[in-house]
């Protein structure tokens, strides 16, 4: 089939304004969007910048805006959005080139809610695991498969209004270690997202679910969070 693929163009070394690009491509239904970026860049213009890495949904480096919503362009197929494909960077970060943005700001975020293992005491008698029932490892499971890939926080209106606020992805990721019966530092990270830049500024608007590559239920994630800043409760 022909696809028509326009391509939000910039370079800050010699654009004073971004435009678009418009190529008329020969593929077959079952392709990806990534496949047609690669075609562009391979055999029309080798300038195009944007980011991939693993090409199978893993990595998360290739989530940008694909016909107005977001997306990886490794898990999109031409067969479900048709023939006229517009591709464009994600909403909410600086653009760097073309489908490239800067993602330091939402790094920055993701780092503010201490997102790794927190726990000094120590390990159990016999010197091994710190063993967890399979209920409390399912407690927190959804939020283990976030691949940071920032659609969710970039599809999120209070995020576009202000890059402070912590947005869906971080507040994903302090949900995964607060629930998690193991992990000490869940006041302290309760006290983080409580700030004015955090949870409060969740209106429950549901385009980070929407967007959420992996079907992470990251609306429902954030009102767990809300409740637990409140009532203190993480099990
Ligand atoms: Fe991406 Fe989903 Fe993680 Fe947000 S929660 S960064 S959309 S994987
Ligand atoms: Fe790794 Fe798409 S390239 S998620």
């Amino acid at each position: 089939m022909q696809v028509t693929l326009k391509i939000f163009r910039y370079n800050p070394e010699v654009d004073k304004k971004f435009h678009y690009e418009t190529y008329t491509l020969e593929a077959d239904e079952n392709e990806r969007v990534l496949d047609l970026l690669e075609h562009v860049k391979g055999y029309h213009d080798g300038t195009l910048a944007y980011r991939r890495s693993c090409a199978h949904g893993v990595c998360g480096s290739d989530a940008m805006r694909i016909n107005g919503s977001n997306h990886l362009a490794c898990k999109t197929l031409v067969r479900d959005i048709g023939s006229k494909i517009t591709v464009e960077p994600l909403l909410g970060l600086k653009v760097i080139k073309d489908l490239i943005v800067d993602m330091e700001p939402f790094f920055d975020n993701y780092k503010k809610v201490l997102p790794w293992f927190i726990n000094d005491s120590p390990l159990p008698a016999d010197g091994k695991e710190r063993l967890q029932s399979p209920e409390q490892r399912e407690r927190f499971d959804d939020t283990t498969k976030c691949i940071l890939c920032a659609a969710c926080t970039t599809s999120c209106p209070s995020y576009w209004g202000s890059e402070d606020y912590l947005g869906p992805a971080a507040l994903v990721n302090a949900h995964r270690f607060v629930f998690d019966s193991r992990d000490e530092g869940a006041a302290e990270r309760l006290k983080i997202v409580s700030d004015t830049n955090g949870v409060a500024r969740c209106h429950t608007i549901y385009n980070c679910t929407l967007a959420c590559p992996r079907g992470i239920q990251v609306t429902k994630a954030i009102s767990e969070l809300k409740a637990a800043t409140v009532t203190g409760k993480v099990d």
